[in-house]
């Protein structure tokens, strides 16, 4: 910003009446001109009062939606290369061949992480749910090219497994059959067993799972798969770019990539613990011919030559440069210190939370934590928490696991530099009675007086997260539609 900007600025910050003539006067420039700068400024002075909105991406106090890593220099250079790529659209990467150099890069760092052998191919896509889009189309068009069109294909799948999984299905018409977990929120590997059919095109599991962080048995249910000619997809969405780095640091990591024979496709985001800007997934296949199933190409319009490796047509290559250059940067060994320090604020926040009545639901693998306690109202003390910057997401009790209400932690690197405030401040928090009336709110959701809860959550007196919990008792139909009508409320 020159001078004449910083001085628009001014103005605009004290909102007082602009008078072109005079500016043009003092400037010598057109009015024409000072107006265009006008119209300029206040366009991004616009956008630093909306980022007031937001909670602080950087701030270390989140524990979802982002990977932070506190590390200026990395963010530095993944900008700078999604700047530099922005306008280059990886529609045709034909034009724009620096896509194809960038997810060869992306897919074979991937492919090294998960042990994939030479026959592994994979595509780069914007997000966790887009690769599993992918893994499931490739195995419905395998399972429609080997078993006929006329069967509708099903997906096997724990409780635990992604939406993402619910949507592609839902999407391309497929049904999905979810089997319970065992009393280490594992896949039941029996019921994985009973559940198979000549109609099973995919058994899904993960490396972890999102709500729990368990890691289901991919070598056992890999057996299964190999005896009855079905892929297999793991989920390493989350865990593709941090559990490999926890192996090396000689933590017990259970082999859930392509080590274990039965695996046909793993998805892992790089947007995640890969530590770049949104908008990058890898789905790595375990050959050509299974990628094939996952590739749209339209040859008959008159157009252009449709080629889709991903869902999703027209994209930016910005993240995709990003993706290439934060790997570049970090390489093995920055993943390898970065990984250090995420095992390092898990073990400090939940040694920290246990000393103050917290247990894990199930066994501690990845880096996700999900914690309750018999001691401990957890809707005050998400409540309070927020009321000090903090934002905790909770999840909802399942009865039929004997899950309780559980709060759920997904560490980042920059929690090593905040652990302990956080326990400090988690400390005071269950110390404190909360002013959170939940039976006001539940009144209003059974009423169907939406109008006044989506008012609560757009003013910040009710938190999202505890919209699963409210809408626990409700049938699935209703509760979605209820999801739908606040959405669309807040969006009108
Ligand atoms: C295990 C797992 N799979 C898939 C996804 C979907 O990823 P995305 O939000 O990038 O679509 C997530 C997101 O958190 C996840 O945790």
């Amino acid at each position: 910003m020159d001078k004449l900007d910083l001085k628009i600025l001014k103005y605009l910050k004290d909102k007082k009446e602009i008078d072109l003539s005079n500016f043009s006067k003092k400037t010598g420039l057109s009015k024409e001109k000072i107006k265009n700068r006008f119209k300029k400024i206040e366009a991004i002075y616009s956008l630093h009062e909306i980022n007031e909105f937001d909670v602080d991406p950087t701030s270390g106090k989140l524990f979802a939606y982002v990977y932070e890593t506190g590390e200026k220099d990395l963010k530095d250079i993944a900008m700078e290369a999604f700047n530099l790529y922005a306008e280059k659209n990886v529609l045709d990467f034909t034009v724009f061949k620096s896509d194809i150099l960038f997810e060869r890069e992306i897919v074979n760092f991937g492919k090294k992480l998960m042990h994939g052998n030479e026959n592994v191919v994979g595509t780069v896509t914007y997000g966790g749910t887009e690769s599993i889009f992918l893994a499931v189309k490739a195995a419905r068009d395998r399972y429609k090219k080997l078993y006929g069109k006329d069967k509708v294909p099903e997906i096997i799948a724990p409780v635990t497994i992604h939406p993402a999984f619910l949507k592609a299905a839902d999407y391309m018409v497929l049904n999905i059959k979810r089997v319970p977990v065992n009393e280490n929120l594992k896949a039941n590997i029996e019921s994985i067993k009973e559940s198979i059919t000549d109609k099973t095109a995919l058994i899904a599991i993960s490396a972890p799972n999102w709500p729990y962080g368990t890691i289901d048995d991919v070598k056992d249910i890999s057996d299964i798969a190999l005896d009855k000619n079905i892929p297999l997809h793991v989920d390493s969405c989350v865990g593709g770019f941090i559990l490999p780095f926890f192996e090396m640091l000689d933590e017990k990591v259970p082999p859930f990539d392509f080590r274990v024979p039965g695996v046909s496709s793993i998805s892992l985001d790089v947007h995640k613990y890969g530590y770049t800007t949104k908008g990058a997934s890898i789905v790595l296949f375990s050959s050509p011919d299974y990628k094939k199933f996952s590739i749209y190409v339209d040859s008959t319009s008159p157009g252009y030559l449709f080629v889709n490796q991903a869902v999703l047509s027209s994209r930016s290559v910005g993240p995709f440069a990003a993706a290439y250059a934060t790997i570049k940067y970090l390489g093995i060994d920055g993943y390898k210190r970065l990984a250090k320090k995420v095992l390092i604020a898990r073990d400090r926040i939940y040694s920290g939370l246990k000393e103050l009545g917290f247990r894990s639901t199930g066994p501690v693998e990845s880096s996700i934590l999900s914690l309750y306690s018999d001691k401990v109202d957890l809707l005050g003390y998400a409540y309070n928490m927020k009321n000090k910057g903090w934002h905790i997401s909770l999840q909802k009790p399942v009865k039929d696991y004997n899950i309780p209400l559980n709060i759920h932690l997904t560490i980042s690197p920059v929690h090593y530099r905040v652990a302990q405030r956080f326990i400090i401040d988690s400390r005071e928090s269950i110390s404190i009675p909360s002013k959170i009336n939940m039976q006001e709110i539940k009144n209003l959701i059974e009423n169907g007086e939406m109008g006044k809860v989506v008012e609560y959550l757009e003013n910040g007196s009710i938190d999202s997260g505890i919209i699963p919990i409210l809408l626990e008792n409700l049938p699935e139909d209703i509760a979605s539609d209820l999801v739908k009508d606040i959405v669309i409320g807040w969006f009108k």
